[in-house]
């Protein structure tokens, strides 16, 4: 597992959240956490829609933070990738790529621009006395890789890998793992919630391996749009005032407007995240989830884990730290931010 030293970078709806560091045996070594905005209209659930603005704010970031490793990893998420999960009997390396990608491609609509096809081998059992793996599969539009794929060669980089965070960060909790120095048991499930500016997405680990991951299409920005008109603010004042709010203190139905209405919201988010639990505990996959772990921008309301536990009922934690990161800078803002980004730095 011991590496190179690499860049890896998540573009989001709000930020482009950029770490560099080292993947080792004992853990990963962060050196740099550099968060700069995306350039507003460049990029929209995983697609640049502005490759040349991504480049010279990634550009401008590496300058400043005097970043000279050329290795890059990029994690991305979109709504247009598919997972399924196979089964497939056992059969020779070569003879199972071409059958995952033919076993795929029936669940892909005809594009021009195709798909990339990769998959990973999850577990394997033995049915009807027959050798099977389960295979969980994942078909990237090939315009959204390729953009990854020239954003790396425009800022002279050397591609090394795109994941998809779901992934990326499956890698993060695949052992025993701990989170804000308290160690959770690798054998249950958890629900891990990336709670971004645009997107909500819902990742459900179980025995180490992804269960579950949906992306839902809200997040820190309808606060902010539902909040501005009220106060008659811009949408980055809405967003500044946003961090004042303290989910903890004062309860609903207090004078303070703003933070019902937030409420309202968070109340609705959490209904849609539930949605998700239930769905997943329907299907009888393993027990019900132990904990929640909140990360992402959206994560850094105030009171919000107790806000989601009282709703759901179900212990709600959110990540300030991970014990596999052995080293890192100080971050501002927290290590919430750059989950993925970090998860991203490790390559296997
Ligand atoms: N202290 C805070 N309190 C509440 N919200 C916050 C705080 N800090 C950041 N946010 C919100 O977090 C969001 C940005 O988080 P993040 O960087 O995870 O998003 P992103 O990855 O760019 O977006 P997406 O994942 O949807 O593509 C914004 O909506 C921002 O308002
Ligand atoms: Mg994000």
């Amino acid at each position: 597992m011991t590496g190179q030293k690499l860049v890896s970078i998540d573009v989001g709806g709000k930020y482009i959240h950029i770490v560099e560091g080292i993947s080792k045996t004992s853990g990963l070594e962060i050196n740099r956490a550099v968060l700069v905005n995306t350039p507003v209209g460049s990029y929209a659930d995983g697609r640049m829609e502005d490759i040349n603005i991504i480049k010279d704010a990634i550009k401008t970031a590496y300058l400043e933070n005097k970043i000279k490793t050329k290795r890059v990893a990029f994690s991305t998420q979109s709504t247009a990738v598919i997972t399924r999960d196979l089964v497939m009997p056992l059969m020779k390396a070569e003879e199972l790529e071409n059958a995952v990608k033919y076993e795929m491609e029936q669940y892909l609509p005809s594009t021009q621009e195709g798909y990339i096809i990769e998959f990973k081998i999850n577990q394997d059992f033995t049915e009807d006395n027959i050798k099977k793996y389960k295979i969980r599969t994942a078909a990237m539009p090939a315009g959204i890789a390729d953009a990854y794929y020239k954003l790396a060669l425009a800022l002279k980089l050397k591609p090394v890998a795109l994941d998809i965070h779901s992934n990326s960060v499956s890698k993060l909790f695949a052992g025993a793992f701990s989170v804000n120095g308290e160690s959770f048991d690798p054998d249950k499930t958890y629900a891990f919630i990336d709670m971004g500016s645009r997107t909500t997405t819902v990742n459900i680990i179980a025995n180490g391996k992804l269960e579950l991951s949906r992306i839902l299409s809200f997040g820190g920005r309808e606060i902010d749009t539902a909040v501005a008109p009220q106060y008659n603010l811009s949408l980055e004042k809405a967003e500044k005032k946003k961090e004042e709010i303290r989910l903890d203190s004062s309860s609903y139905g207090s004078e303070n407007l703003q933070e019902d209405e937030v409420r309202h919201i968070l109340a609705q988010q959490t209904a849609e995240m539930q949605k998700l639990f239930h769905f997943h505990t329907s299907r009888g996959a393993g027990g019900g989830i132990q904990t929640i772990f909140i990360y992402g921008g959206g994560s850094g309301l105030k009171g919000l884990a107790g806000f989601i536990k009282s709703i759901v009922n179900i212990d709600v934690i959110k990540i300030d730290d991970l014990g596999i990161i052995k080293t890192k800078p100080y971050m501002e803002p927290g290590l919430d931010h750059f989950v993925n980004a970090a998860a991203a730095l490790i390559r296997y």
